[in-house]
């Protein structure tokens, strides 16, 4: 396995998709381990996107429990239905959110945080986790993000 990342660190977000997502699933891949690839999907994404914080909630007794990230500390469980992650837990949806401070409920880990967006991922027909990433500047998140992040985490679904 290599050890590094390859990012074109001047090219534009999707050139950036594009290059790292082949290599995270070369990475994952070989490891069985779910928290090894977790651990390593989170790093890849901070590396590649300086993302303020990037991580996943993974369902465990009706609840969303804090499982590998990157970034600073934070809420280590999160209720069905509540927040953004447990919103998209509830709706098996993706949640794009511009405005943190706009969305009802919103669970402030960090008051730096503005813009998130939340991609469930599924075990069958059941979200097993969440990939949560957060900005701290105000709508960085598009369309494009979500069309990336869904691909990543569908070929992660094929792991679980
Ligand atoms: N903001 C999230 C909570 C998790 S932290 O951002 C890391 C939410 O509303 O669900």
């Amino acid at each position: 396995m290599s050890e590094s990342l390859f990012i074109p660190e001047a090219g534009t977000k999707v050139e950036k998709y594009e290059a790292v997502i082949p290599q995270i699933e070369v990475l994952i891949s070989g490891e069985p381990d779910l928290y090894a690839n977790l651990a390593n999907i989170a790093a890849a994404l901070r590396e590649a996107f300086g993302f303020f914080w990037v991580g996943f909630y993974l369902v465990k007794n009706e609840q969303l429990v804090l499982g590998p990230f990157q970034g600073p500390i934070a809420c280590t469980r999160i209720n069905f239905g509540k927040g953004v992650c447990g919103t998209a837990w509830k709706e098996a949806k993706t949640q794009l959110v511009p405005d943190v401070d706009a969305f009802p409920g919103h669970i402030a880990c960090s008051s730096a945080s503005k813009s998130e967006i939340v991609v469930p991922v599924f075990k069958g027909d059941e979200v097993a986790m969440v990939l949560d990433v957060d900005s701290d500047l105000l709508a960085d998140f598009d369309q494009t993000d979500q069309d990336y992040l869904e691909e990543l985490m569908g070929i992660l679904s094929k792991t679980i």
